[in-house]
């Protein structure tokens, strides 16, 4: 079973009097399996929010079918078993640390949660700040507390969406470990980025998509073989949009 299974995704957003219709997704398939880190690579516009929340069951397709761990997107046990942060997540600024996680863990009915707070701060590499509040916090210490703040019910599926996007190179080098952590413990990690950065290199499979149409997916090395990431993300898009010229 794998962890995401995406099949001929269908998504149009349509405009009042249905003057502007926006096909967000053009029939996307694709899958993640349980343990990999995937990375859903696109510039801006190409669908990559609108297929995280037909996963998370906020948006509904029009047509084909998202599935998590074997059950349809739509069914709210397929959420119990993924923790989700979102584009630009804003984490209560006046709270301490351990007191944000708390009032989240609280309010998911999380067991033991003491020692789950103590875990995850562990992991994420807060443990010795959790004392300070969140608006001491550097931009890569919030997304890395955000990331904890997900993990609270220890999903087997974690969502990432632009988790980098605002991260200089310490901060992403910070949340490129925690991938790296998160996937010896065999966590499912599917990310999204319209920066092409350095944490490419940890996803064992990347997928270009472009105005709603995957243009590619394989692994880096098989799509680096010849030339840089940049350069082949590049070469698909510039060759897409020359087609949609003719
Ligand atoms: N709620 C919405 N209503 C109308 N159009 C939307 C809505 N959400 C996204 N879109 C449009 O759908 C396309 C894909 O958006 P999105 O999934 O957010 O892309 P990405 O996350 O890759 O930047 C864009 O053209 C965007 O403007
Ligand atoms: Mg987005």
């Amino acid at each position: 079973m794998n962890a995401i299974e995406v099949r001929y995704l269908h998504k149009t957003y349509s405009g009042l009097w249905r003057r502007s219709r926006i096909e967000a997704l053009k029939g996307v398939s694709l899958s993640v399996k349980q343990g990999e880190i995937f990375g859903l690579l696109g510039p801006n516009g190409a669908g990559k929010t609108t297929l995280i929340k037909i996963l998370l069951g906020i948006a509904f397709a029009d047509r084909g079918q998202a599935m998590l761990l074997g059950r349809d997107s739509r069914d709210p046990h397929a959420r119990q078993c993924v923790g989700y942060l979102p584009e630009e997540y804003q984490l209560p600024e006046y709270l301490k640390a351990w007191r944000a996680l708390d009032f989240f863990a609280k309010l998911y009915g999380v067991h033991e949660r003491r020692s789950r707070i103590e875990e995850l701060l562990h992991l994420v590499g807060l443990a010795e700040r959790r004392n300070s509040k969140v608006k001491e916090f550097s931009k890569g210490m919030r997304q890395r507390l955000g990331i904890a703040q997900a993990l609270l019910n220890n999903p087997k599926v974690l969502i990432l969406d632009e988790p980098t996007a605002n991260l200089d190179p310490l901060g992403r080098k910070d949340v490129k470990d925690l991938l790296i952590r998160l996937k010896d413990q065999g966590t499912t990690v599917f990310i999204s980025s319209h920066v092409l950065t350095e944490i490419e290199r940890v996803c064992d499979r990347v997928a270009i998509l472009h105005k709603g149409q995957l243009l590619t997916v394989g692994t880096v090395d098989e799509l680096t073989r010849e030339k840089s990431l940049e350069d082949v993300f590049v070469e698909l898009v510039r060759a897409a949009q020359e087609t949609e010229k003719l």
